[in-house]
């Protein structure tokens, strides 16, 4: 078990705000300074087919100005794979990727896209990117994963955190252990594993307890408190929610 659990801090959302006025503020390559700063361990941003949040330039700059990995979010088109043997990022996390979708709304159909997925994970684990698939926590996904040839998972938080937010404490229950029992899983298949979707303070500090997980990508909310106290201050409180959470893992 790691010690620390890493924390990568996701940006499309200080490029949000900055396109809803169609400027060149906030600046997420600032922010994301302003992150390692206060301890983010990396940063992760998503190129989405549309652009709407986060843009080419903003990828391009990250990774001549920041000095921690940077995780390239995408769909695996051919586009975003080209995009990434290009950049050559630390890390690429493949996603499913809709044009109508708010967000990410649930893992990679590992199983049964596995004919269109294996070639860009090939090619990206061939090219030297660390390639995680970004997937739900079940048996099936979690073998058709290893036997891809994909190092990392990253486990999907969303459903767990989503019935947290609207007190189905049973259903909530129910999805931390499909999570747990996942972990335990992808772990055993040799596959390192990160989770996120939805995390706020309380639901990282929880699932940091679970010994396999050795990092946490996490966005919405911190952008989102950083508007009460601040960008540092909430990567320095969501550090130590993740420190509080590994010691319970160790005890
Ligand atoms: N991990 C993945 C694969 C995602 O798609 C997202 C959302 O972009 C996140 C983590 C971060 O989720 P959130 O913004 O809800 O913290």
């Amino acid at each position: 078990m790691a010690q620390i659990i890493r924390l990568g801090v996701n940006v499309d959302h200080v490029a949000t705000v900055r396109n809803a006025r169609g400027g060149v503020h906030p600046d997420p390559v600032a922010i994301a300074k302003l992150a390692i700063a206060a301890g983010a361990d990396g940063i992760t941003a998503h190129l989405r087919e549309d652009r709407r949040h986060i843009r080419d330039a903003d990828i391009e700059r990250l990774m001549a100005e920041i000095d921690r990995p940077l995780n390239f979010e995408m769909a695996a088109t051919d586009e975003m794979v080209a995009i990434a043997l290009r950049r050559q990022p630390h890390a690429a996390c493949l996603v499913p990727e809709k044009r109508e979708e708010r967000t990410t709304e649930g893992g990679l159909d590992v199983v049964g896209q596995r004919r269109h997925l294996e070639p860009a994970v090939r090619e990206l684990v061939a090219a030297g990117v660390r390639v995680s698939l970004f997937v739900e926590a079940d048996a099936a996904t979690l073998e058709a994963s290893a036997a891809m040839g994909a190092p990392v998972v990253e486990l999907h938080t969303g459903t767990w955190c989503e019935a947290i937010a609207h007190g189905r404490a049973d259903e909530a229950a129910r999805e931390f252990d499909r999570l747990a029992e996942g972990a335990r899983r992808a772990s055993a298949l040799g596959l390192e594993v990160h989770a996120g979707h939805g995390l706020d303070y309380a639901s990282a500090e929880t699932i940091s307890a679970l010994p396999e997980i050795a990092e946490l990508n996490i966005g919405h909310y911190l952008v989102g408190e950083a508007l009460a106290v601040g960008f540092p201050e909430t990567i320095r409180l969501m550090k130590a929610a993740i420190a509080r959470g590994r010691r319970k893992a160790a005890a």
